[in-house]
């Protein structure tokens, strides 16, 4: 955590994502396309942190683009919102080998940037969509399937509401989707308690 007495490591939204689409601070940077720095409206209320690019957002440069994006979009539209009314962000930003696990090292090394975002969009609510967003976000071990649909504190004036990666919820189907559609409900629930209190 940065002290708030520390000048900002970065000076405006867009110099922080100049920086980070040339950065080459871990091993990810050889076997990436490029860097899929995050999508969206930088003053959203609502902020989503995925885990990293797969194949089609190391191609595309935009996270969430392949099948568990489309799976993303349609709750996101699911709740009345659309991709542009939020920000779309990720724990890496680039894409791990054969979408492989982010090991500690990567994600250690690209936080700085996951911080900058979140510092700058300073979003009301914020979604983990996963284990690793979740277990950065929370600094707990605690895994998802215990985590998910709850409401917790963060930083002071946020809400943080852990998910599913929509990834597993493809996988898992039927049950995985209902829950995830009902912590999307809570999402829109908070949101609208906190723009009734702005
Ligand atoms: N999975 C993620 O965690 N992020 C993406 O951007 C795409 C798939
Ligand atoms: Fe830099 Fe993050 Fe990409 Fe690693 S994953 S090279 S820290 S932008």
């Amino acid at each position: 955590m940065l002290l708030d007495s520390e000048p900002p490591p970065f000076a405006s939204f867009s110099e922080l994502e100049r920086d980070a689409l040339a950065c080459r601070k871990c091993a990810l940077a050889p076997g990436r396309t490029q860097v899929v720095f995050g999508v969206g409206d930088p003053s959203a209320d609502l902020l989503f942190v995925g885990e990293g690019p797969g194949e089609q957002e190391d191609i595309q440069g935009i996270p969430f683009v392949g099948r568990a994006g489309q799976l993303l979009t349609r709750l996101i539209e699911g709740i009345g919102l659309a991709r542009d009314d939020v920000y779309i962000a990720n724990v890496v930003k680039c894409r791990p080998p054969g979408n492989r696990d982010p090991l500690p090292a990567e994600i250690e090394a690209c936080s700085p940037y996951l911080e900058a975002q979140l510092r700058f969009i300073d979003p009301a609510v914020v979604v983990t969509l996963g284990n690793f967003a979740t277990k950065l976000l929370l600094d707990t071990k605690e895994g998802i399937t215990k985590l998910r649909g709850r409401e917790f504190p963060f930083r002071g004036h946020a809400t943080l509401i852990p998910t599913f990666h929509p990834s597993a919820v493809l996988r898992n189907g039927g049950p995985a989707l209902a829950q995830a559609r009902a912590d999307f409900v809570l999402v829109k629930r908070v949101l609208a308690r906190r723009r009734a209190s702005a």
